[in-house]
């Protein structure tokens, strides 16, 4: 049969990446004891109250279409979220509910990539990002981040990657899977670029609850002057440890939502209304919840870094949000795949190779800080034990 080519676009885009993982999972399946450090999803239950408006929802009958562009007590809700967070009125003309920031970046790149359009990606990038960009025929463009330099923005290698066919530029901050938070400069910076050269700037903000201290979060989107130009995506996953609930947003201008809408609702004609209204009440409460799991995050970080202290061949910083630590183990001139492959199969800690997210991720494992301290700690003491036998 004769298939469309956004098949082959993304074909081989994602699978590769996750060789390591689907190794773990084979061994673990017959038996090996495995720590599992690949993947990035929340360990804490979420807070029962959320899960207990959602049950009651549903059995309220809560179950009907819904409106395509969220339900109306969500949109309060949410306009009242970015109201607060940017300190100008935002209206509940500027959302779309859909489910899960992934979503939200894949209906924001249908609505703004011709085929042939460059989008600017920050490297190392999240596993999906050349998928969403080249779903609909955008030519993703990795700029180089330092890893000596936390993972932060180098200017002048942004503006050399804009050419007359950059349509957009796509930051994640706190980022997935360098943990660097960019600062109010850095963000300012890449607005006043995107301005320049008039182009969109895709916002993931799905990790903009998880900054730890001594670190700001900043969105392009809380610039007035930019507004016209932001397209916020993010979501209740990392916040609320709700991955599985699919609740996710655009936030961006009217003009942008009412143009959108229709793309969406081809998508999915409506999301689910209890889930709407589960979200709408996680949005409007505080958690305890939410704080245990910053801090459990730095805790891990710590543990992690303290196992790795006594190496001389391999390094990390701590993140400055998020739920990932980078392992710099270019010292032991093993690729981050090689170093990767071997940890699995001699030490049984199951780490992403940096190389699955962009080049820059090289000589590099990201590590998700989804186990406790002592695990940790022992995972660890696997990588430097390994890296001083390589
Ligand atoms: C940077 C980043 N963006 C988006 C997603 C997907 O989030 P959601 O569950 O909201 O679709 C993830 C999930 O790991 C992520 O790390």
């Amino acid at each position: 049969m004769r298939y469309a080519e956004i098949t082959q676009r993304v074909a081989g885009l994602g699978s590769d990446k996750w060789a390591v993982h689907i190794e773990g999972k084979n061994r673990r399946a017959a038996g090996e004891k495995m720590i599992f450090l690949s993947i990035g999803e929340p360990d804490l239950p979420p807070a029962p109250a959320i899960l207990d408006v959602a049950a009651r929802q549903m059995k309220a009958g809560r179950t009907r279409y819904s409106s395509g562009q969220a339900e109306h007590n969500l949109l309060e809700v949410l306009a009242r979220f970015y109201t607060k967070q940017t300190g100008r009125v935002i209206g509940e003309d500027q959302f779309l509910f859909l489910p899960g920031t992934q979503t939200a970046l894949a209906v924001s790149f249908l609505a703004i990539i011709e085929p042939g359009d460059e989008v600017i990606l920050f490297d190392p990038y999240y596993a999906t990002y050349e998928a969403v960009v080249s779903a609909p025929g955008g030519k993703p463009v990795p700029v180089k981040l330092d890893p000596d330099n936390g993972f932060h923005l180098d200017l002048a290698l942004l503006e050399k990657a804009i050419t007359p066919k950059t349509k957009a530029i796509l930051l994640n901050s706190p980022s997935n899977p360098t943990g660097a938070v960019f600062t109010a400069a850095e963000v300012a910076a890449i607005g006043a670029l995107a301005r320049k050269h008039d182009l969109w700037l895709v916002s993931d903000e799905v990790y903009a609850t998880l900054v730890h201290e001594g670190h700001a979060f900043t969105s392009p989107f809380f610039d007035k002057t930019l507004e016209e130009r932001v397209i916020v995506c993010s979501s209740i996953s990392k916040s609320h440890a709700l991955p599985g609930f699919r609740c996710g947003w655009i936030a961006a201008s009217a003009e942008f939502c009412a143009r959108v809408l229709p793309v969406s609702e081809t998508l999915l004609f409506g999301s689910p209304a209890f889930l709407q209204d589960a979200t709408a009440f996680a949005l409007s409460h505080e958690f305890a919840e939410t704080e245990k799991m910053r801090a459990l995050y730095v805790a891990r970080g710590r543990a992690l870094l303290e196992g790795l202290s006594g190496s001389n061949r391999v390094s990390a910083h701590m993140p400055e949000g998020g739920m990932f630590v980078m392992v710099d183990v270019r010292k032991t001139g093993l690729s981050g795949e090689a170093f990767a492959f071997r940890l699995l199969r001699e030490k049984g800690v199951v780490c992403m190779p940096g190389e699955s997210f962009g080049a820059g991720g090289a000589g590099h494992l990201r590590v998700a800080l989804t186990v406790d301290g002592d695990e940790m700690r022992e995972a660890a003491r696997a990588i430097a034990a390994l890296a001083a036998g390589v």
